[in-house]
């Protein structure tokens, strides 16, 4: 079937498994917050809710959105499970046309992407800086290129370095401190079992106090 919103895509990619992801946060998350006060949060494109649940379990209140309403009652029922829902407001959008209201502490996008043409991703990226408080931290993960085992996993997906990211942002000088940009490693697991390593990137900033 032909998908022509990035709901539609989302959506039926989720209804094709019982779990797309591992469940897990992702790891650049896990170590970055794990210094940090925890605070409000907000998690763009939170798919199965593995960062928004293990924020919270680490006292974090998170707001975290996705456009897929099947990602998003999954990751409801994580939060139940892990006992951690009271901590989560879920929130539907599709954030090229709605975003959540508020300043939070902590600002991640992590793989937000979509195969469906014109998902303004900057301009997104552009509002999430705006929604983070001053002292709060943005975090921008993504990938550096298709994983080893498929170079055509993302088609017509533009993957920026974060390099182009940062640019991408436009934030105005002297308002904020770049505390990561770069590429780093980690070991994944093939669909057919093979143990290899990707290539992601990530970009972190801090915004100064007021
Ligand atoms: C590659 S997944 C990453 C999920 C999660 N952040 C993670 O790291 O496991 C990309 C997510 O972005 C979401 N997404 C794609 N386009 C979106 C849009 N326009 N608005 C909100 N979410 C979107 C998808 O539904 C999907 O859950």
């Amino acid at each position: 079937m032909e998908h022509t919103t990035d709901q539609e895509f989302w959506d039926a990619r989720y209804a094709e498994h019982e779990r797309v992801w591992s469940g897990d946060p992702n790891a650049v998350l896990a170590e970055e917050a794990a210094d940090l006060e925890p605070g409000t949060a907000l998690d763009l494109g939170c798919g199965e809710g593995g960062d928004a649940v293990w924020l919270a379990r680490r006292g974090w209140r998170v707001t975290a959105t996705d456009v897929s309403g099947v990602a998003l009652e999954r990751a409801a029922r994580h939060a139940e499970a892990a006992g951690v829902a009271g901590r989560i407001d879920w929130q539907r959008h599709d954030l090229g046309t709605s975003f959540p209201e508020g300043r939070y502490d902590l600002v991640s996008a992590a793989f937000l992407y979509s195969p469906i043409e014109g998902m303004p991703r900057e301009r997104i990226l552009r509002t999430a800086a705006a929604a983070v408080a001053p002292g709060g931290v943005l975090l921008v993960i993504g990938h550096a290129g298709p994983p080893p085992w498929d170079p055509d996993a993302h088609p017509g997906v533009h993957l920026p370095t974060a390099e182009e990211v940062l640019k991408s942002l436009d934030l105005p000088d002297g308002e904020w401190d770049v505390l990561r940009a770069g590429e780093h490693d980690r070991v994944q697991t093939a669909p057919d079992g093979r143990v290899m390593t990707r290539t992601d990137n990530a970009v972190m900033l801090r915004r100064r106090p007021a």
